[in-house]
């Protein structure tokens, strides 16, 4: 299988800090050891990243899908404002499955849409890290 490429957007390189109430205690290099124990007894590449830039997260969907690796994606609030996300995975053709550490739908209104939802192959939200471990599973199981 090709590298899985788990991309992080905005304000994750806070994870363990940020509003521990909500996003839990975690950092994400913990979540980073989490997945790439999980890709390394799988024998598949794990490529994780994080930027708090939007053209960053483009380029990354675009190379991934230029090599037909799966994006895991975490587009932090970019989720809630950005059709240039919308469009770089429609363009790209990646296959992406949306994850969010937090129940967005249970939280305030402007979290309940989702710009890049239309285009992704799913969505996991509220298992905190676990949204994470899930979209690989799915990726896993080729679904
Ligand atoms: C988030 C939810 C977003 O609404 C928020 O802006 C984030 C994190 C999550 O993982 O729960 O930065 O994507």
């Amino acid at each position: 299988m090709t590298a899985v490429h788990v991309l992080n957007g905005p304000n994750l390189n806070l994870l363990g800090k940020r509003e521990p109430a909500i996003y839990g205690s975690a950092s994400l290099e913990d979540i980073r050891k989490l997945l790439e124990g999980k890709c390394a007894a799988k024998g598949v590449s794990l490529v994780f990243k994080q930027s708090n830039s939007e053209g960053d997260l483009i380029s990354w969907i675009q190379e991934a899908g230029a090599v037909g690796a799966p994006v895991i994606l975490n587009a932090g609030a970019f989720t809630h404002t950005s059709i240039a996300l919308y469009d770089a995975i429609k363009g790209a053709q990646a296959t992406v499955i949306e994850v969010h550490l937090s129940n967005v739908y249970a939280r305030e209104s402007f979290r309940h849409h989702s710009y890049i939802s239309p285009a992704v192959r799913g969505i996991i939200a509220g298992f905190g890290p676990q949204s994470y471990l899930l979209a690989l599973e799915a990726i896993f199981a080729n679904i």
